[in-house]
Order: structure tokens, then C-alpha cells, then sequence
């Protein structure tokens, strides 16, 4: 029991009235004047808030749901065993119904489009009209094609397993129900491991067989020692393959991309189509137009694009990532108005800039810390007549809405795709134009 008056401490329950839904996987609630973030909790619920976490300086705190005294009608048993207070970290609403979890991520896109976007409640409500499912999964489960598993550290075995919320403790699981089948077919989950592996990445691509990649500790030399130092900062270094890398393909409306299988892919099976589609659709590429492609992956866009600007047209292919840029030349090779600049997108605009470049249409599918207000007043500064931007993380997407209204870009399409089912995550893909006046 929390002490009248003083605030609350980890470990303190209480019973909280469930409010609104916020961004990051759960909801709000407040006791005595100070906020709680509460974890397997629905919109409308009362349920006993257990407190696992203060944070600023003690003006909010996060807490999990650990008993339930008035449900929504929006909750149902979770499928997976270890979804609950204090156990994986990796499903946040499997309490909710598939229709409840996607009201949700509605609600936190528009939310964060009046908060940060400042946009009316009459545009956000234009705007955001539901979010979609991707068509690939099963009831929202069996649809990650990437899982990066750890191993257990202790006297139990060393077995992969996940961790559990916001904790490097790692809770040996035999099944993963959002991994896709192919992942659960390697057989890893529940197979202990050789000594010195600290981790399994595993992925089941579109084209041939799942691979399963053993990581290690870094020893700090070399080109993965130096990737894990800059991965892990300020946190312990991120593990490392124990061996070659083999590549794998992924098919998209007829393409081939061939990557590193720990290079970056969509993990939903349906969104590198969903999303490239919409793309095409919205940009709508003339022959002859200049098109560049902005944290570009392997290609996934650029490739289309130069179908479509054909010979008298450019694209730019712009990955900070060498390794993947090189995949993005060879998947360009074959259209020499194409070509992958591997840089930063920061220093490919600038030097576009200086050369007096100016692009028709942009895509810009930034990492989930955004594009930021530089990049795309840069991006403005070309003069598109259409910009699509690719946004894993809402708050980051509203942030560079509003400075593109700034530079004079307006946002005129939206979609929500729930290529995350289960996770809080969503995908929005925003359409902006030049401000008609
Ligand atoms: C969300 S992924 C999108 C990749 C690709 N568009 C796709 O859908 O397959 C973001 C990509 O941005 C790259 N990246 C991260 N920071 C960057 C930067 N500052 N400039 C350019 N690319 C960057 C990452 O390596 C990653 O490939």
C-alpha cells in the first residue's frame, strides 16, 4: 500500500481507473495527481496497477495491470502464455481484440498528429480513418519473418528465449506465436545452444529456406565489433554474428532483393508490397522525372521507380548503410539512370543541394527516431510535387509533419497499417504536397 501522500514507489498497487490509450503500448491512469503509464490495461477498464517502474523524477510512473476488477468488452484471453505482467516484452495488446488493438493505433496516430503535429481535430479526423490490416498474417499471429532471439544466462540450460519488458532478463519460450512458421520451423525455440552464443537471429524470407544466424559477444575488433560498439552505446554491446552472413531474397510484384539476412526487410510479409504499392500509387512516376529515395534499405522503392521514370528519368537511392547500399546498386544495375549513394541522407541532400539538383518526387523512409525537421526542409528545398513518407513511429512522423507545414509541405493522405499486429507498433505512410497557397 502506497503512503497517502507521498508518491508512488516500485511495488506499491493501487487501484486505477483506466483512461485514455497512449503511445508506447499502454494506457493512462492517474492516483493522486501523479500519472501511470499501466501496462495490460484497456481504455475504461478499473483494474489493480502494480508499480514496476518511476520515472521523471518521480512525475509519472509505469505500472502493469495485475488484476482486472472491471473489464472492457474489448478484452480477451491472451493466446500466448507468456504475454502478462512481468513476462515478454514483445506483444503489448494481446489482451485486446484484433478490431480493439487496431481502434487503438488509430487513436495514438491521431493523437500524436494534434499533439505534435498541430493539427485540427478536423484534419486529423480526415486524415485518420481506422487502421488497415496487411494481408499476410493469421488473426494478427504467425507473421514476424525476422525474430532476434537471446539465450538464457543462467543454470537452466542456455535455450533461446525473448526478454521480458523493458529488462535484459530472458524468459526461454518454445513457441513465439507472431514468429511466422517458417521461424518456428528451424527448430531453435527450446533447443539449447553451444557455449558462446548470445543470441540467434532468425528469419524466414519470402524465397527458400529459414536461417538461423548465431551471435556472439563482440570482441571489439573488426567491422562487427566497431557496428556492435555504435548499436550497444551507452548500453551493453550489441552481439555480433559468429560467422559469414548468408543473404537471403524477398519477391516483391516481380522484383528480386537479395540482402544480408540481418540487413533491414519489413518483418510482416505483407507490408514490403502494401507499402510499395502505395508508394507508386501516390507518387504516380512520369517518364522523365528525377525521383530519390531517401534511406532506401536495399531498394525496396527505388527499384519501381526507375521502372517507371524509365531512361530519360533519375532516381537516387540514398542508404547510410554500406552493405545495403551495395545490394541497392546491384538491384539498380539494371537501370543506368539509377544509382545508390551510400551516405547519409543528411550529406546526400547536401550535395544534391550544391549541385543544384532538384527532384519531382521523394520517398523518405527513415529509421523509427524519424527523418527530423533538417532532412526535410531539405527535402522541400527540391522543389517535389509529391513526398511519401514511410513512418514506423507516429510521434516521430507528427514532429516532421509539422516542420514540413513549415517549409510549406502540407500532409494530404494518410494510412494506418497495422503491419505490427499485437505490438504497439504501427506504420504510417503520409502523402505530402506543396501548400496549394
Ligand atoms: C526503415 S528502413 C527502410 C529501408 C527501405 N526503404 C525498405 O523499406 O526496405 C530505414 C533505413 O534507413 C537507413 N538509415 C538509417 N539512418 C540513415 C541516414 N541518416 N541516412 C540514410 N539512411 C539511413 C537504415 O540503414 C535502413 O536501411
Amino acid at each position: 500500500m502506497p503512503d497517502p501522500g507521498e508518491g508512488l514507489d516500485v511495488g506499491d498497487v493501487v487501484t486505477a481507473e483506466v483512461g485514455a490509450v497512449a503511445h508506447g503500448g499502454h494506457c493512462v491512469a492517474r492516483h493522486e495527481g501523479q500519472v501511470l503509464f499501466v501496462r495490460h490495461a484497456l481504455p475504461g477498464e478499473e483494474v489493480r496497477a502494480a508499480v514496476t517502474e518511476v520515472g521523471g523524477g518521480g512525475r509519472f510512473v509505469r505500472a502493469d495491470a495485475v488484476e482486472v476488477l472491471v473489464p472492457s468488452p474489448d478484452r480477451v484471453v491472451a493466446p500466448c502464455p507468456w504475454a502478462g505482467p512481468g513476462l515478454c516484452g514483445g506483444c503489448d495488446w494481446q489482451h485486446a481484440t484484433l478490431e480493439a488493438q487496431r481502434t487503438l493505433k488509430a487513436q495514438v496516430v491521431a493523437e500524436q498528429l494534434r499533439r505534435i503535429g498541430g493539427l485540427t481535430e478536423e484534419q486529423v479526423g480526415a486524415l485518420v480513418t481506422g487502421c488497415e490490416p496487411v494481408p499476410g498474417d493469421r488473426e494478427g499471429l504467425r507473421w514476424r519473418t525476422r525474430v532476434e532471439l537471446a539465450v538464457t544466462a543462467g543454470d537452466d540450460g542456455r535455450v533461446p528465449g525473448l526478454r521480458v519488458h523493458r529488462s535484459h532478463h530472458v524468459l526461454p519460450v518454445d513457441d513465439c506465436l507472431i514468429a511466422a512458421d517458417g521461424v518456428v520451423a528451424t527448430g531453435v525455440l527450446g533447443r539449447p545452444v553451444p557455449a558462446g552464443v548470445v543470441g540467434l537471429d532468425v528469419v524466414a524470407p519470402g524465397t527458400g529456406s529459414p536461417v538461423v544466424v548465431p551471435l556472439g559477444r563482440p570482441d571489439g575488433h573488426g567491422p562487427g565489433g566497431r557496428r556492435a560498439r555504435r548499436r550497444g552505446r551507452g548500453r551493453r554491446p550489441a552481439p555480433v554474428p559468429l560467422g559469414p552472413v548468408p543473404t537471403v531474397t524477398e519477391r516483391v510484384d516481380g522484383h528480386d532483393f537479395t540482402l544480408s539476412a540481418r540487413g533491414f526487410w519489413q518483418v510482416h510479409p505483407g507490408a514490403a508490397a502494401t507499402f510499395s504499392d502505395q508508394v507508386l500509387a501516390w507518387l504516380d512516376p512520369q517518364p522523365g522525372e528525377r525521383a530519390l529515395d531517401l534511406y532506401a534499405g536495399v531498394g525496396l522503392f527505388a527499384v519501381p521507380l526507375a521502372e517507371r521514370v524509365g531512361v530519360s528519368g533519375t532516381v537516387v537511392a540514398v542508404e547510410a548503410d554500406a552493405e545495403a547500399a551495395t545490394s541497392a546498386g546491384r538491384h539498380l544495375a539494371p537501370y543506368p539512370w539509377a544509382r545508390a549513394v551510400a551516405a547519409p541522407a543528411e550529406r546526400a541532400l547536401a550535395d544534391v543541394a550544391a549541385a543544384g539538383e532538384r527532384a519531382d518526387v521523394v520517398v523518405l523512409d527513415p529509421p523509427r527516431t524519424g527523418a527530423g525537421p533538417q532532412v526535410v526542409a531539405s527535402v522541400a528545398g527540391l522543389g517535389p510535387r509529391a513526398v511519401v513518407y514511410v513512418a514506423c513511429d507516429p510521434a516521430a512522423l507528427a514532429r516532421d509533419v509539422a516542420a514540413a507545414r513549415e517549409v510549406g509541405l502540407e500532409l494530404v493522405g494518410l494510412r494506418v497499417l497495422d503491419a505490427f499486429p499485437m505490438p504497439h507498433h504501427v506504420e504510417c505512410l503520409a502523402l505530402l504536397r506543396p501548400a496549394t497557397s
